[in-house]
C-alpha cells in the first residue's frame, strides 16, 4: 500500500477590484445573469459567466422546478447552453457568483460536484484548461486555473 497525495493551487483575491479587469466585466455578467434565477424554492441565487476563444460571453442562472431535480444549476445551463450555441469555440475563463436572498453571502461558493463533473468534460473536450473565479454576493474572489484543481480523479472518457 501506499499513500498518494493530491494537491490543488487556488488563488484568493480579498476584494473583486483586485482581479484583472477582463474577469471584473465578467464577474459582472455573472453578477446580472444571477438577476434572472429562477430559485422560488431554495432562494439560492446563482450566476455564470463564460468566456469563449470567439470573444462571446454566454451566461446562465440557476432554474428550479416544482419537481427538486428537474431544475438545473447556473454553471450547468450556461457551460450547455455554450457548448450548443458554439460547439467549437473553447471555454476560457468561467466566473461564478452565489448567494442566499436570505442572508448576504460573502464567502466563495465554488461549484457543485455535478457542475464540476460538467465543466471537466469540456475542459477535457477542448484540451485546454479553464479558468474558473467563484465568489459570494460580497468579499473574497478564488481562481482556479483549471477544473482539474476542483475535481482530482476525474471520470472521463479515458476511461470508457
Ligand atoms: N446551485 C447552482 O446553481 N450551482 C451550484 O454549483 C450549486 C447549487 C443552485 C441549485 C439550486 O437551485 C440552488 O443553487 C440551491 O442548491
Amino acid at each position: 500500500m501506499k499513500e498518494v497525495k493530491v494537491e490543488s493551487t487556488f488563488f484568493v483575491f480579498d476584494d473583486l477590484k483586485d482581479i484583472p479587469s477582463d474577469v471584473q466585466q465578467l464577474m459582472q455578467n455573472a453578477s446580472e445573469a444571477r438577476d434572472n434565477a429562477y430559485a422560488p424554492y431554495s432562494k439560492f441565487h446563482v450566476g455564470t459567466a463564460i468566456l469563449l476563444d470567439n470573444d462571446e460571453v454566454v451566461t446562465g442562472s440557476n432554474q428550479e422546478n416544482a419537481s427538486y431535480p428537474s431544475g438545473l444549476c447556473a454553471e450547468r445551463t450556461a457551460i450547455y447552453y455554450s457548448g450548443a450555441k458554439y460547439p467549437k469555440a473553447k471555454i476560457l475563463k468561467m466566473a461564478i457568483i452565489a448567494g442566499s436572498t436570505k442572508n448576504i453571502t460573502s464567502k466563495p461558493i465554488p461549484p457543485c460536484g455535478a457542475c464540476r463533473q460538467a465543466i471537466a468534460e469540456y475542459e477535457v473536450k477542448q484540451e485546454s484548461p479553464i479558468e474558473i473565479y467563484f465568489m459570494g454576493e460580497t468579499g473574497k474572489v478564488v481562481k482556479s486555473n483549471s477544473l482539474a484543481n476542483l475535481l482530482p480523479l476525474l471520470f472521463d472518457k479515458s476511461v470508457l
